[in-house]
């Protein structure tokens, strides 16, 4: 193939190497992606978490194509359209009970950007103009925008962009290799690391603080799940002291831990969640916010005018809403955002079957997501031995996802028992071979 790779400079890429040795995807369908040269590679990570449904599926595909025929485009400023307004009425089905007004936008970091402009802009409403203070965690990552990179908790993520936004501050992670390690599902110890929300309150004094953003499950630095009893510690905290609690559902969101959104899962119900990703099963960029009413409601009390500041051009474009409606309905007619329960055991089974081979120091997983984390390679680079893991499975036909230390395995919701056994398989050849 004859590509002139210079010119793209590619996200969270080490560009450099990549276009050395190059990796591409040309076609996929179902669980599949198969290079330009025709080798088939098994998709282990949903595209990026967000292919939910697998590949190219054909009621999404024909949604796409049937709505860039009949409108392209609708201004969302003043103007409506009325797919955007059934696709939010249809999403009530799915969200926790009273997180009923939805905000779209085209990202998960727009997402992110939004929910926290709509906390202070609350508070301010309300009178409380002083909670300015927002409230990461260690570890976390709410993309990659302002906001998302200063109340993100990854080093390398955030040490480039200067202090990026002030009045920030971060929670201790969760993540406890001692106590926990090789835990089936949610572990059992660190519940009480919520309380270091109230180590920040009463350092900054609850009047100061308006939001608390954390994802109910770490995805990004290699799925972290909340310690059991951690996140209904962290909610009752924020009740307490007048605190919004957002949870960052862009990749929790839309069936990943075996319920439609991780708070039902979990069983606790945020002020706010985030979400993007599996929305349109990642054909068409999309986020949304979903926000509890009273917090909505709050605004519709506000003088006459815009009562929010705020929205992206392609905020609920049409092509996006057919894709995420056509989206809805084959997770519904599969039972897909559901699956991951019916197949956690399985899941479990062959990604805890990986215990005991070389450098392997931790084993998650729940619904269907895992994570294997292997020792640092000494002298190298972070993350080296997980990367040699993630290139041997690529050159294996299988597609996996390196984060940090970690690689993450979150495949597209349809998996069936054999290609859970194939990516397993190829990783336990793999991590013997390199790791
Ligand atoms: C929890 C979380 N929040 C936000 C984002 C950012 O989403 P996007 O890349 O669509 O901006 C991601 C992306 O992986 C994510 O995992």
């Amino acid at each position: 193939m004859d590509l002139n790779l210079d010119a793209f400079w590619m996200p969270f890429t080490a560009n450099r190497d990549f276009k050395q040795a190059p990796r591409l995807l040309s076609k996929a369908k179902d669980m599949h992606y198969w290079t330009p040269e025709g080798r088939q590679i098994l998709d282990g990570t949903a595209g990026l978490w967000c292919v939910n449904a697998g590949h190219s599926r054909p009621r999404i595909v024909e949604a796409i194509a049937r709505q860039a025929g009949e409108m392209d485009f609708a201004p969302p400023f003043q103007m409506g359209h009325p797919l955007a307004f059934e696709l939010a009425d249809r999403l009530q089905k799915y969200v926790p009970e009273g997180l009923n007004r939805v905000f779209f936008t085209n990202s998960g970091s727009e997402s992110v950007e939004t929910a926290l402009k709509i906390a202070l802009a609350y508070h301010r409403l309300r009178g409380e103009s002083h909670r300015t203070r927002l409230i990461g965690r260690e570890r976390g990552y709410h993309g990659v925008n302002f906001a998302g990179t200063a109340l993100g908790g990854m080093g390398p993520n955030r040490k480039m962009f200067g202090s990026s936004l002030s009045g920030v501050d971060h929670m201790r992670h969760t993540h406890d290799l001692a106590r926990n390690a090789f835990t089936k599902g949610q572990p059992e110890h660190g519940a009480e690391l919520a309380d270091d929300l109230e180590r920040l309150v009463a350092l900054h004094d609850a009047s100061t603080i308006a939001a608390v953003i954390v994802e109910p499950m770490a995805g990004s630095t290699g799925v972290l799940l909340p310690p059991k009893g951690y996140l209904q510690r962290l909610r009752d905290i924020c009740d307490k002291h007048g605190i919004l609690l957002i949870f960052d559902e862009v990749i929790t969101g839309f069936g990943r831990l075996g319920a439609p959104f991780a708070a039902q899962h979990f069983g606790v119900t945020p002020d706010m969640i985030t979400a993007a990703k599996g929305i349109t099963n990642g054909t068409i960029p999309m986020g949304a916010v979903f926000v509890k009413q009273g917090i909505h409601d709050t605004f519709m009390q506000a003088p006459p005018g815009i009562e929010l500041p705020h929205g992206y051009t392609y905020s609920g474009h049409p092509m996006a809403c057919a894709a995420a409606l056509a989206t809805l309905d084959t997770y519904d007619e599969e039972g897909l955002l559901t699956r991951g329960q019916a197949m956690h055991a399985k899941m479990e089974a062959a990604v805890h079957s990986l215990k005991g081979l070389p450098n392997v120091v931790d084993i998650r997983n729940t619904g269907m997501v895992g994570a294997i984390e292997f020792a640092p390679r000494a002298g190298a680079a972070p993350g080296r031995r997980a990367f040699e893991v993630f290139l041997g499975c690529w050159e294996e036909g299988v597609l996996l996802r390196a984060a940090g230390d970690n690689i993450a395995i979150s495949p597209p919701l349809i998996i069936n028992d054999s290609q859970i056994d194939q990516i397993v398989s190829t990783l336990e050849k793999v991590i013997k071979r390199v790791a």
